[in-house]
């Protein structure tokens, strides 16, 4: 099956190498070509530019996209999608006065998350997730990462798992499982750290390992969560397992878990609301992407991600959504794009390069998705008719999206 996209106003994120992701200065170059069309073969995008040269070229869809923008469909690298029921209730709490960290250290947050899970059906999580998975990709997300640490039992963390490895089987869009096991202290282990992260690395993992549950191994490195030697003694414990260490660190504190998660060579970190200067000299000539979660920002009240300045520095951003139920509870990565321009100063060139080619890095995939290439996956967004791409992130709040089309399928 092949399709033709033609009189495409603007065809974005074209990019005739594979390159595998951007960073400062080339952050600001979004490549387009105006005019365009766009030919997919199945899975694949095979063929694209100038509309003057595309005569004689034939195919089962013709999509007339005069008008319109065509480009990347969004790599979310961060999210929790797989949870059970909202935390509706906290949200009330906290415009009443209590803290996120109040609502942790009465038994809310993560813990209250995890004991629904804990008491809810595979089967009910699957639909659940099944759910929020086809809103986001009706909003443009055509690949995205979900971790687990919701379960924090073994069984609750490999009910997690296995609902993503059926999500990953059953939908066209691209799923990397991250096990995020280290994600808070099971009340059971209240007084016994040292045992639940042994639990962990002698009952969790080897499980994992052994269904290929999880390519990432995650920690909430967080002051009242996981310090400094439990983060490296987890992210250690993975890399026996060939999981490579994707961390949650400096949401509320900064105390050096970036430094140590470049070390043990993680793909990303995640959130960096506070961020010092040692934080980004341990990311300078490092492999590590910073990863931004506006989103997250946004309905915490809490700092945004300074970045301005990582970027400015000579640094490469991904954006991504942190979609969870505590935290976060959006997917929508057009959002993210808009916040991201708004209150952190980001170009639309620079919020669309962190969204797409740079998320794909921080899931390791971006041999495959996040630009407009020549064999890589057919995975793009036609938008209704724009004035210019500013206008995405510009106007935002709207739906400006027109057709999804992911893995070959128009969704
Ligand atoms: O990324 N920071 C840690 N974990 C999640 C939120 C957890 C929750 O409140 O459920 C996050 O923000
Ligand atoms: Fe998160």
């Amino acid at each position: 099956m092949t399709i033709l996209i033609t009189n495409i106003k603007e065809l974005l994120q074209v990019r005739d190498e594979t390159i595998l992701k951007v960073s400062g200065l080339q952050m600001k170059e979004l490549p387009t070509i105006k005019n365009a069309y766009l030919l997919i073969d199945n899975d694949t995008i095979v063929d694209y530019g100038e509309m003057s040269v595309v005569t004689g070229i034939n195919a089962d869809q013709i999509i007339d996209a005069s008008g319109k923008l065509v480009l990347p469909t969004w790599c979310d690298s961060h999210t929790h999608i797989v949870y059970a029921s909202d935390r509706s209730q906290e949200f009330v709490d906290r415009i009443n006065g209590l803290s996120y960290e109040d609502i942790a250290n009465r038994g809310g947050g993560i813990l209250n998350s995890a004991k629904t899970l804990q008491d809810t059906s595979e089967d009910d999580l699957y639909n659940q997730s099944v759910a929020r998975l086809k809103a986001v990709m009706s909003l443009g997300t055509g690949a995205i990462e979900i971790k687990s640490g919701y379960g924090l039992t073994p069984e609750a963390e490999f009910k997690m798992l296995r609902v993503i490895k059926r999500l990953k089987k059953d939908f066209p869009i691209k799923v990397k499982a991250t096990f995020l096991g280290a994600h808070a202290l099971p009340i059971a282990f209240k007084d016994n750290k040292q045992g639940y992260l042994d639990q962990i690395i002698n009952d969790m993992l080897p499980q994992i390992a052994k269904e290929n549950l999880a390519q990432y191994i995650d920690v909430f490195c967080e002051k009242g969560y996981f310090d400094l030697d439990d983060t490296a003694q987890i992210l250690k414990a993975g890399q026996e397992y060939n999981l490579t260490p994707k961390i949650h660190v400096n949401q509320f504190n900064a105390f050096g878990g970036i430094a140590l998660a470049v070390k043990h060579q993680a793909i990303s970190v995640d959130h960096l609301e506070e961020l010092n200067n040692e934080d980004i000299i341990a990311l300078k000539d490092s492999n590590t992407m910073p990863v931004a979660l506006p989103s997250c920002s946004y309905f915490l009240s809490i700092p945004y991600t300074p970045g301005r300045q990582l970027i400015d520095a000579g640094l490469p951003l991904a954006l991504a959504t942190d979609y969870n139920p505590g935290s976060t509870p959006s997917g929508n990565m057009n959002f993210v794009v808009s916040t991201a321009c708004i209150k952190m100063k980001l170009t639309p060139e620079e919020a669309i390069n962190a969204a797409t080619i740079n998320g794909a890095y921080a899931m390791g995939i971006s041999n495959q998705y996040g630009s407009i290439t020549k064999g890589k996956k057919a995975n793009v967004i036609i938008t209704k008719p724009v004035s210019s791409y500013n206008y995405l992130p510009y106007a935002f709040g709207d739906n400006h999206i027109e057709t999804v089309i992911i893995n070959g399928e128009i969704i």
